[in-house]
């Protein structure tokens, strides 16, 4: 490798995050060559690893910061398995992130495996929500989270009718009942401000 080459990657990696890209394509392409398809029910799962980029300033375990980045990529592989996004795009839509609540249980240590599971917990007309947990191998839960995927442009109640297990809602979960009436009360704050 010539000095211009490594000149040039070191720059691509200071003003871009490209670890980022490299794990999102290497997620994607094994879901999509390697891995059955799910169905929206199921649940999906990803396996990670703490290292030295994921620490806190102490070198000691997994910073808070790093598991929403991780939550993502699981996002993406259970888009992907359940070809969830495909038939978004397909409807003109796309998807963002509405709101998202990480509960810390427990540290992850560095140089620690883990895996992390995605379920679809329920959906309105506007957005999907799911539930994701980061496990280790002693099977204890050492985060879990609860986002809100706001889905543009597509009517959530028909893109689930095309789904296998989609025709039917699940309960609502209590914590989700409660925490989206928090997110309201604190919307309308803002909005009061605005
Ligand atoms: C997500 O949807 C809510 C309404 O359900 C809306 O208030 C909020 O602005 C949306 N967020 C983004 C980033 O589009």
């Amino acid at each position: 490798m010539g000095f211009t080459t490594i000149v040039i990657a070191l720059f691509i990696y200071i003003i871009w995050d490209v670890n980022y890209f490299i794990r999102c394509v290497f997620t994607l392409g094994f879901a999509q060559f390697f891995q059955r398809k799910r169905k929206i029910s199921e649940m999906t799962s990803i396996y990670g690893l703490c290292t030295t980029q994921d620490v806190d300033i102490f070198i000691r375990h997994m910073n808070n910061a790093r598991y929403v980045r991780e939550l993502d990529f699981a996002r993406f592989h259970y888009y992907g398995l359940t070809g969830i996004y495909s038939e978004i795009k397909s409807m003109g839509g796309g998807a963002v992130q509405g709101a998202s609540s990480v509960r810390y249980r427990r540290t992850i240590p560095i140089f620690n495996f883990y895996k992390i599971t995605t379920e679809l917990i329920w959906w309105d007309e506007k957005a999907i929500y799911l539930q994701q947990k980061f496990i280790t191998f002693d099977g204890f839960v050492r985060a879990i989270a609860m986002s809100k995927q706001n889905i543009t442009k597509v009517n959530v109640m028909d893109l689930m009718k095309k789904f296998e297990g989609g025709q039917k809602r699940p309960e609502q979960p209590e914590e989700l009942r409660m925490w989206l009436e928090a997110l309201e009360v604190a919307s309308k704050k803002l909005r009061k401000d605005d």
